[in-house]
């Protein structure tokens, strides 16, 4: 782990990965759900993506989508460091493209899907995850407090405001249980919305 993160700043990576404790909740949700098909909706260098995969059994595997080919080519230099090329699919397109192409492949239902794109977003990354999922489905949204910004109603930030579009889908939307987490840590305040897909 401490390798990728090394490797994603030599490359120049911006510095937005979960942060350590946050990769353990990620690789401990995975333990504790069973799941063995996980969607990652954006790459970065793989941090996430390596939590996520290391807790996985050899049938396992995620499948990781990457808009930026230059985030993918450090990505999957962390995942063949690691020895997890095996247990990872990795997607280089924007998810606009990627998932409609996953989806006729017939991939899924997946068990597990972690949303951390760009924010503005959000609404219609959880629209695929419902899609892609099934009744039981986990579903981890990045980045859902941003310091407290996010309970501001005139909020002008656009990643706030992708991200309050979606805690509101949520809430309407009677398939999707949810609540936030609020996490403090390197990273500074922010947190999770953790949701399972009812049928
Ligand atoms: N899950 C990763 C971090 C993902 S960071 C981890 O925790 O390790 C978010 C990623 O989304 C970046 O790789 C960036 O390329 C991509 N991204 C951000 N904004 C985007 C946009 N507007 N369009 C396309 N991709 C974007
Ligand atoms: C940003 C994005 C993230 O996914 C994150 O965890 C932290 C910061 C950002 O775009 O600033
Ligand atoms: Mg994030």
């Amino acid at each position: 782990m401490e390798a990728a993160l090394a490797a994603n700043a030599e490359a120049g990576l911006p510095a937005i990965d979960v942060s350590a404790a946050q990769g353990k909740y990620l690789q401990l949700l995975v333990r504790m759900t069973g799941a063995k098909r996980i969607l990652e909706v954006r790459t970065l260098g793989g941090y996430s993506t390596l939590w996520m995969a290391s807790a996985l059994t050899e049938d396992g595997q995620v499948v990781t989508l990457e808009y930026d080919p230059r985030h993918a080519e450090v990505a999957r230099g962390n995942f063949a460091r690691a020895g997890f090329e095996e247990r990872i699919a990795l997607h280089v397109g924007a998810a606009a493209d990627t998932l409609p192409k996953l989806t006729e492949a017939g991939a899924g239902p997946f068990d597990l899907v972690f949303i951390d794109a760009d924010k503005p977003s959000n609404v219609i990354y959880l629209k695929w995850a419902m899609k892609l999922g099934r009744p039981g489905t986990v579903i981890v949204l990045d980045n859902v407090i941003r310091g407290g910004g996010i309970i501001d109603p005139n909020a002008t930030d656009h990643s706030v405001m992708g991200t309050q579009a979606a805690l509101a889908m949520i809430a309407n939307e009677p398939r999707l249980n949810a609540t936030a987490l609020q996490t403090v840590g390197t990273k500074g305040w922010d947190g999770f919305a953790i949701m399972i897909l009812d049928a």
